[in-house]
């Protein structure tokens, strides 16, 4: 019994794709509402206008077929496309609303639109796209997040979480745990992929993705460790009521585990994802019963946030 609840929205299973995974089109997004193990949806992070991205290649995976590395450059049909989605289309499960903007203002007209049209659900404000020329990740300046937060908190009453950067120091883990705190969230989402990577091609030695000059987010098992990290940093930072989904490195059912034990309530899976297809997610949901079994687990409770210390 995965049974997990977040605002006004109840989970029947931990699992769901990470942002920007399976989640352009309305046919993609059906493929993960219908995928068995699935336990919620996320749309692709919508800016006001649609956009069609950086130019191609814009994601590329390890031949170790576990990592991977992007500079998609928000490619999306736009905050009117996904909005009809939630609104509008029968959902199987429940459904979050991922939102973007280039500017606060474009920011808050989004927020606007979703408040306006009545929409109930859980929304995602995306702090944190690394991959947009010249548009720095706005959670990693402070002030900035904390006075658009003040400013969104105005007006807004949705169900609100963020998507939130990997960070890497424990003072940064301080200071925006602080800042979150002082506002209603949801939830918090941790972590996007590790920003401005870069991956070489032995063969060429050329970089793999055309913008940027080939510098790009990393997801997969190699950003494991600082996304358990961020997970249980944040968790014992943040107030109770602030639940987490845990994002990152996740590929076997052992890794969906060490996000519980950080803390995480909900658990999204990315890379693998994009290389396995959405049968992934009753895998994962397999792998971690067996491990419950093993262990003799009968409720989450007695895993979640549980890590033990030396
Ligand atoms: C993109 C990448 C991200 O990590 C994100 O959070 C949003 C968008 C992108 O490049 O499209």
């Amino acid at each position: 019994n995965y049974s997990t609840t977040i605002a006004n929205e109840h989970f029947d299973h931990l699992l769901l794709n990470a942002g920007g995974i399976f989640c352009e089109s309305v046919d993609q997004l059906e493929k993960i509402q219908h995928a068995p193990g699935a336990g919620a949806v996320m749309t692709k992070s919508a800016t006001a206008e649609k956009r069609a991205g950086n130019p191609n290649p814009r994601y590329f995976t390890y031949p170790d077929h576990h990592n991977t590395i992007n500079a998609m450059g928000l490619p999306n049909l736009g905050i009117d496309y996904y909005l009809d989605y939630v609104l509008h289309h029968q959902l199987t499960l429940p459904t979050i609303l991922s939102v973007v903007g280039l500017s606060e203002e474009e920011i808050l007209a989004n927020l606007k639109k979703i408040q306006a049209s009545g929409y109930d659900g859980l929304i995602e404000l995306n702090l944190s796209c690394p991959n947009v020329p010249g548009k720095p990740q706005i959670a990693y300046d402070f002030d900035t997040t904390d006075h658009l937060l003040d400013r969104i908190y105005s007006f807004f009453t949705g169900h609100l979480g963020v998507k939130l950067p990997p960070y890497f120091d424990m003072a940064h883990f301080d200071r925006i745990a602080k800042i979150l705190n002082q506002y209603p969230l949801a939830y918090v989402n941790a972590v996007n992929s590790v920003g401005n990577g870069l991956v070489i091609d032995p063969e060429t030695d050329r970089v793999v993705l055309m913008a940027k000059g080939g510098f790009g987010g990393l997801g997969g098992a190699q950003i494991k460790a600082t996304a358990l990290a961020n997970v249980r940093a944040l968790r014992l930072r943040l107030k109770p009521e602030i639940k987490i989904i845990g994002t990152g490195g996740v590929t076997t059912g052992r890794d969906v585990y060490d996000h519980l034990l950080c803390g995480a309530d909900l658990v999204s899976v990315g890379s693998q994802l994009a290389i396995e297809g959405p049968s992934i997610f009753q895998r994962l949901e397999d792998e971690l019963e067996a491990i419950f079994a093993e262990k003799h687990i009968e409720s989450l409770d007695q895993v979640r946030g549980k890590l033990k210390r030396l």
